[in-house]
Parts: C-alpha cells; sequence; structure tokens
C-alpha cells in the first residue's frame, strides 16, 4: 500500500458547530418553544428540553472534549431572545453567561466563531411578524451590537445569520418550521429582510469591532433532476436551485435578489461579506409527480448512494467537492461551517468524515481559499423538527441523563486535528475501507 500523508496548510481551523436552542436547554422564550409545545410539530412530539444542558454549564465539559481531542475552534450561537427578553430589556447576565463562554474557548484554545441567528426568534418579535416585518433588520443589527460589545474581546469571527434559504423554505414554503406557512409571497419578503437584516449585521459588527470577519452561513443542497433524460424534471431542479442554492448568495454579489417569478434590486448587499460560510450535507434528486398534495414535485436523496440512518443524507464527497468548486468563484476566503451526517451507529460516518474532509484537501491543492472546516456537530443535539430522532455528533448523548458516550468518529476527527492532516497509516487504522479509494496504487 503506498504511504501519503495529505498535509493542511498551518492554521487550518479545525472545530465543531453548535447552535444555541439545539444545546441550551430551558430557552422558553422563542418560537421553537411555542411551536414545540403543539402536538404533531415534532416528530413523536419530542421537545429540546434540558437539550444537552449548556445552560446548565456542561458547555464546559463538551468544550473540555473538543479541546482535548484536538480541535481548536468552535462555532457556536447566541439567543436572541435570551439577550432581549422583551423590546425594551437587555439582559446583562445572558450576556455575562456567553462572555463566560467565550471567555472558556479562548482558554481552550478554541478560536470563537459566533453565530448572531441560528433559525429561532424572539417571541416578542414573532408578535411583530417576525422577519415578514421591514423594521426586523433594524432591530437586529442592535442586538448584533450588543453582543460584539460585549463579546469583541474574545471573538473577531462572526456568522451574521445560519441557513437563511432553510429558514425561510422551511418556515413558509414546507411549514415545518415555525411559523408554518406556505406562502411564496410572504416567503419573498422575509428572504428579502434576511439579506437586509445580513447587511445590516455586518456593518454593526463592522463599526463595533474594525478587525472582525463576517459572513454567513450557507445550506448548498445540490438539486440534480430524478431523471436526466426528462426536460420537466431538469426545469423543477433548474427552478429549486436558483431559488434555494443561489437566489441568496447572488444577491449578495450582485445586489439584485432573483425569485424567478419576482425581483428586487438591494444594493445596499454589495460587500457585506468577508468570507462565505458554507454548510454542506447532501445531494438531492428532484422530479415531477402525479401528487397534488406534494404540490406535484417529489425528492429524495440518490438511493444508489450510501445513506444515513433517517434517509435524509447521502455521502456524496463528490458533490460537495462541485459545491466548493462553486463556491470559490465567489472570490471569498471560505469556511465550511457546517458538515455531517446522522449516524447514531457511526457506520457510514467515519468514511463520510474522511472523504468530505479529503474533498476539503483536494480543494485547497487548488489554492482555493478554504480556512478552516467545523463539523456538525460535537454531542447529538435536538434537531428541530426531527427531535431527537436523528444523532449527528461525535460523541452520543442520552438525553434523559445526560450521560455522553464517545463515537469512533470522534477519535478519527482527533487524528486528523492533531496532526492537521490525513494520513495512509491512519485511514488504514480506523477507516480501512477508504484506502483504494483515497490511497490508490
Ligand atoms: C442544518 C442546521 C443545523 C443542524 C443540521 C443538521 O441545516 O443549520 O442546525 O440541524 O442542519
Amino acid at each position: 500500500m503506498p504511504q501519503a500523508t495529505f498535509h493542511f496548510p498551518p492554521g487550518f481551523m479545525w472545530g465543531s458547530s453548535t447552535a444555541a436552542h439545539q444545546v441550551e436547554g430551558n430557552n422558553t422564550n422563542n418560537n421553537w418553544y411555542s411551536w414545540e409545545n403543539i402536538p404533531g410539530h415534532i416528530k413523536q412530539d419530542q421537545k429540546a428540553g434540558l437539550a444537552c444542558d449548556w445552560w446548565g454549564g456542561r458547555w464546559k465539559e463538551d468544550l473540555d472534549r473538543a479541546a482535548e481531542y484536538g480541535q481548536n475552534a468552535h462555532r457556536l450561537s447566541i439567543e436572541w431572545s435570551r439577550i432581549q427578553p422583551a423590546p425594551d430589556r437587555w439582559d446583562e447576565d445572558a450576556l455575562e453567561f456567553y462572555r463566560r463562554i467565550g471567555r472558556g474557548m479562548v482558554e481552550r484554545g478554541l478560536t470563537p466563531m459566533v453565530t448572531l441567528h441560528h433559525f429561532t426568534d424572539p417571541l416578542w418579535l414573532v408578535e411583530q411578524g417576525g422577519w415578514e416585518n421591514d423594521d426586523t433588520p433594524l432591530k437586529f443589527a442592535a442586538f448584533v451590537r450588543r453582543v460584539v460589545e460585549a463579546l469583541k474581546e474574545y471573538a473577531s469571527l462572526w456568522v451574521t445569520i445560519n441557513e437563511p434559504n432553510v429558514y425561510t423554505f422551511s418556515g413558509y414554503v414546507l411549514h415545518d418550521f415555525p411559523p408554518g406557512k406556505t406562502d411564496l409571497e410572504a416567503s419573498f419578503r422575509v428572504t428579502r429582510n434576511l439579506l437586509r437584516g445580513h447587511a445590516a449585521g455586518y456593518r454593526a459588527v463592522h463599526e463595533v469591532q474594525n478587525s472582525a470577519q463576517v459572513g454567513y452561513a450557507h445550506h448548498h443542497r445540490p438539486f440534480l433532476p430524478l431523471q436526466g433524460w426528462s426536460p420537466l424534471d431538469r426545469l423543477i431542479a433548474a427552478m429549486v436551485n436558483q431559488v434555494f442554492n443561489f437566489s441568496f448568495p447572488l444577491a449578495l454579489s450582485t445586489g439584485t435578489l432573483n425569485f424567478i417569478y419576482k425581483r428586487a434590486r438591494l444594493p445596499e448587499l454589495l460587500h457585506t461579506q468577508d468570507f462565505f460560510g458554507l454548510n454542506y450535507y447532501t445531494v438531492d434528486q428532484i422530479g415531477f409527480a402525479l401528487s397534488p398534495a406534494d404540490r406535484y414535485i417529489q425528492h429524495h436523496v440518490p438511493k444508489e448512494l450510501e445513506q444515513s440512518e433517517s434517509g435524509m443524507i447521502a455521502n456524496d464527497p463528490q458533490e460537495f467537492f462541485s459545491t466548493l468548486h462553486w463556491v470559490n468563484k465567489q472570490g471569498l476566503p471560505i469556511i465550511v461551517t457546517e458538515n455531517g451526517i446522522d449516524d447514531a451507529s457511526d457506520t457510514v460516518r467515519p468514511r463520510y468524515l474522511v472523504e468530505h474532509i479529503h474533498q476539503v484537501w483536494r480543494a485547497l491543492n487548488f489554492n482555493w481559499p478554504v480556512k478552516g472546516y467545523f463539523h456538525w456537530t460535537l454531542v447529538d443535539n435536538f434537531e428541530w423538527e426531527r427531535g431527537w430522532t436523528q444523532r449527528f455528533g461525535l460523541w452520543g448523548l442520552d438525553p434523559a441523563t445526560q450521560v455522553r458516550t464517545r463515537r469512533a468518529s470522534a477519535e478519527i476527527y482527533a487524528e486528523i486535528c492533531r496532526t492537521n492532516s490525513i494520513s495512509s497509516a491512519m485511514v488504514e487504522r480506523l477507516a480501512p475501507q477508504l484506502i483504494p479509494k483515497l490511497f490508490p496504487g
């Protein structure tokens, strides 16, 4: 077997990603809390509950694990409803809590990356129309200013908004996120306001912290036509790609939001990205279906590919590479802000992890400026409308006892992080099935 080592550049960021509502527990003042409490919204009517009990202090042990297992960065999010529990009230204790985590990350050698909006909205904001309200971007910017003031001592890497396309499509088209609407007009308005919110947030961060690096986290899920020969499937795939994958990033680079049936000029969006944050999980196939209930569209991950337990994610590293290729054309430094797979038994994850990181290495060989990789996620958490039915953690979690169990993938990832490389010796030892693919010859 050939011996080889694929090296990453010095200073490459290796981390994992988390989000406030998914790990903190007892977040009772946001739209997800009220959504979870209505039966039928979450699989098996599960709730976030105590989540991973980070608010109770277990962030310390989890970040200890991250650092001990070689990670040098961590992405977390700030819960807006804790910082601003009412329109006219700021909670200094909550800000202090996040300052403690910020300090805790730095003490552990983890570079903090801070997300300012990760799906949840304060209840008071929802009462005012949430992101349908044209005043929300300015309110968001005021919140951002407070957070950056409080955390600037520790953090200089900021994500304004996580997956605005998922937020909009799940909440305003597919109705599986709050507010559970199917309303194309509202989805356009929400997208426009999320774009304005990103731009206002970008400027707010820079006003407070000159040296900041600010981006957003874009979910890119390539949609391929179910049947390549079918013009209808090709048309559907092209339309969904345009609206879901391209409308947000292209609005930022061109100043025009294009939803095919509707456009808006937003010149204030230009020059509001210091890096491109990419969340990539899977490829998808999409096409026509003779089913009004499904709005004449069917989609699923390609059946011929290795799949995650829930069938939501396919192991397709090649499409990850193609996505990185497209992202590189945006001309910005790239950070992989999320990538991972639901796999409680940790059967596919070792391969998924190594093969996707291998594509990052390939991208670096073309001099595409990838600066870091953040795995989703550190410890099993509350997965939105899928509740606790999906397990994405490098560590498993029993939410009832809060006991964590290390998965083999945690060790594989640790070896990559510690050595800043993928070596044939490591792959031989920890994921031997990949040897012919990664080290042929
Ligand atoms: C992404 C979300 C993240 C997590 C993963 C599995 O869409 O950003 O919070 O739920 O999916």
